[in-house]
């Protein structure tokens, strides 16, 4: 990651270098990605995934895009249940530890692909690291055929005044710490300081109906510390 991207005053990029921050802030941490994870969640990543691809809801053998793909763990599990699964991401770094053929490199805000080419798509961890959602939300409709299915999972901040002193003694105090022992220390000082950039429960809600969603849910975890959102494309 580049100097020069960095704030001098807090671990956010400036809004110009978003995009480039973070695709350079996966590469660097690419490589240690998956321990850092299952160490930060105990696991419990792989398991909010699964309820994501269960609650999908679509036929096996249906097309699901994984957009942010990552290391590829949305893209394994939806293979495992019989999916014909695509991934893309824009992290080089990210992807070639993902160990997976046929996964794209590319922007999520520009994908290479064509109007209603997939039954599905999933997204995990993602949202606050886009430059804008709503262009990518927009994408995300314009890619999903109409009554398609996406599950969205990212973190969240609980709203109960007790879970929300203990998650945040967790998740800035400590999770920083184990990311900087496990990788590296600046994009584990980002990963709190990130949920800034999500929108609650009523905005992501209204910014994906006007993108062309309907039926939109939120499921919460671990005191609402973590969120699969749902919902399906409009226009059957
Ligand atoms: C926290 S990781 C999540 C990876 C994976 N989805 C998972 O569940 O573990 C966020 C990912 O978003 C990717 N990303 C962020 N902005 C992107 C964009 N505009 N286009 C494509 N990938 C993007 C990053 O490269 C990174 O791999």
């Amino acid at each position: 990651m580049s100097e020069k991207n960095l704030s001098k005053t807090s671990p956010l990029p400036t809004a110009e270098d978003k995009a480039r921050f973070v695709q350079e802030m996966f590469d660097s941490i690419s490589p240690r990605y998956d321990l850092v994870n299952r160490v930060m969640t105990f696991k419990m990543d792989q398991r909010w995934r699964r309820f994501g691809v269960n609650s999908l809801n679509i036929v096996k053998g249906s097309k699901v895009l994984d957009v942010a793909c990552g290391t590829g763990d949305f893209v394994k599990i939806l293979s495992s249940m019989g999916y014909d699964v695509v991934g893309i991401d824009f992290s080089i770094g990210m992807l070639s530890y993902a160990n997976i053929v046929g996964l794209a490199q590319g922007d999520a805000m520009k994908m290479p692909f064509g109007n209603s080419s997939f039954d599905g798509l999933t997204c995990g961890f993602a949202l606050r690291n886009f430059a804008d959602l709503e262009v990518v939300f927009d994408e995300f409709a314009r890619v999903v055929r109409p009554g398609g299915r996406i599950c969205l999972v990212e973190v969240s901040r609980p709203t109960n005044s007790i879970v929300k002193l203990g998650h945040g003694i967790y998740f800035d105090r400590i999770v920083p710490r184990v990311g900087a022992l496990l990788s590296s220390s600046d994009p584990y000082k980002y990963l709190p300081a990130s949920t800034v950039y999500l929108p609650n429960e009523a905005k992501l809600r209204s910014m994906l109906l006007s993108s062309g969603f309907e039926g939109v849910t939120f499921k919460y975890f671990l005191g609402r510390s973590s969120q699969v959102i749902m919902a399906t494309r409009s226009g059957l």
